[in-house]
């Protein structure tokens, strides 16, 4: 029989957001599972992910030039959408009449875009990319927890080194090589045949040297280029809120003609064809995102916390266990 309402009936544990605030404002709760319609799939999901986005748009700290923008598309005075969570992996259980890329058992990974609803341990998406998300089949070697990063890190990373139209050989300067986009962003220059150097402090010199940087700066000691250091493209992978002395003299160190992109420029673009060559390249072995912890879904309000700080290495991972326990209801 239809169910006009598209929810199974059955329940499932979600963590509901109600209003904007701190991380306690996330909580677990047993909502409705939904059903798919006819051109959407329903995903078992098994990870999903703390990123910075999810930390500006929880609301505590939006900045001042995107909090109408912001606000309008999210919710004025409260979230439109009260299950958040922009990433997700899991397995495909069950697809509408219409679906053709997708079966059920298949494992997919994407982002929910607009329409949110990542941290819930089920999520009905369409086949199709929109500004209400992007899915595709997950990369084979990787974690679901893994394949989180890969998806958000991945689609910020390429969709701005694209920008340089990067040639083997060039120089290229990735500035905060140690969060979830940097770290793909070196691996990504690296694959393309780029000479990299990465900016990061000192606790994450290490990490970022084994990513395949071929120079590090720690931008907590260094305040300036060396004269002869210019590079030809330089991408700022922190995004225009973080800045240090050494950032503000990115610019003057481009060679002639070097391009210079901020990962703020423009909206990210939900790219399922950008998810499949993410795939080939992780599965090939020329990339491998970094997982800085993992939770569970019930500790959620944590890992916000920790996000929150503005120092993950990597990317931060939530499990999304189905054991049918619905924990601190
Ligand atoms: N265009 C869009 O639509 C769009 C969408 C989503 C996100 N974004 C942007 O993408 C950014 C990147 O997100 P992400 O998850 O990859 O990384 P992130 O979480 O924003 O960055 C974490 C990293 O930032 C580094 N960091 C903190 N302060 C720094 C500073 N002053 N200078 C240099 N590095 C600093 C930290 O490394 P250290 O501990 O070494 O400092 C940490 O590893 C977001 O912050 C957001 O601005 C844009």
């Amino acid at each position: 029989m239809k169910n006009n309402n598209h929810q199974s009936g059955e329940g499932m544990k979600a963590v509901i957001c109600t209003k904007y605030g701190p991380p306690e404002v996330l909580q677990i709760k047993e909502v409705l599972k939904p059903a798919p319609k006819d051109n959407e799939v329903l995903i078992k999901i098994s990870a999903t992910a703390v990123t910075a986005s999810d930390i500006f748009i929880r609301g505590s700290q939006v900045p001042v030039m995107m909090w109408i923008p912001m606000r309008l598309m999210l919710g004025l005075r409260k979230p439109k959408k009260s299950i958040q969570g922009l990433v997700l992996s899991g397995e495909i259980e069950s697809t509408g009449r219409s679906i053709q890329r997708f079966k059920a058992g298949d494992k997919v990974y994407g982002l929910t875009g607009f329409g949110l609803g990542a941290y819930a341990e089920y999520k009905c998406m369409k086949e199709t990319d929109s500004t209400y998300g992007c899915l595709a089949f997950k990369p084979d070697n990787l974690s679901f927890e893994e394949a989180t990063m890969a998806a958000y890190g991945g689609l910020l990373a390429f969709q701005f080194m694209e920008k340089g139209n990067i040639q083997p050989g060039q120089r290229v300067l990735i500035y905060g090589g140690a969060g979830t986009s940097g770290a793909i962003a070196i691996q990504y220059a690296k694959f393309l045949g780029a000479e990299v150097t990465a900016v990061c402090s000192t606790s994450n010199l290490e990490m970022v040297k084994s990513l395949g940087a071929d120079k590090v700066i720690d931008y907590t000691r260094e305040f300036s280029f060396k004269q002869e250091d210019k590079f030809d493209f330089i991408l700022d992978a922190v995004g225009k809120n973080k800045t240090s002395k050494l950032k503000a003299a990115c610019k003057k160190a481009l060679s002639t003609g070097g391009k210079y992109a901020s990962i703020d420029d423009e909206n990210l673009k939900l790219d399922s064809k950008r998810l499949s060559l993410i795939k080939k390249l992780v599965e090939d072995g020329h990339i491998k995102p970094v997982l800085d912890r993992t939770y569970p879904l019930e500790q959620i309000a944590d890992a916000h916390s920790y996000v929150g700080k503005g120092h993950k290495k990597g990317g931060v991972a939530i499990t999304v266990a189905h054991d049918g326990i619905l924990h601190n209801r």
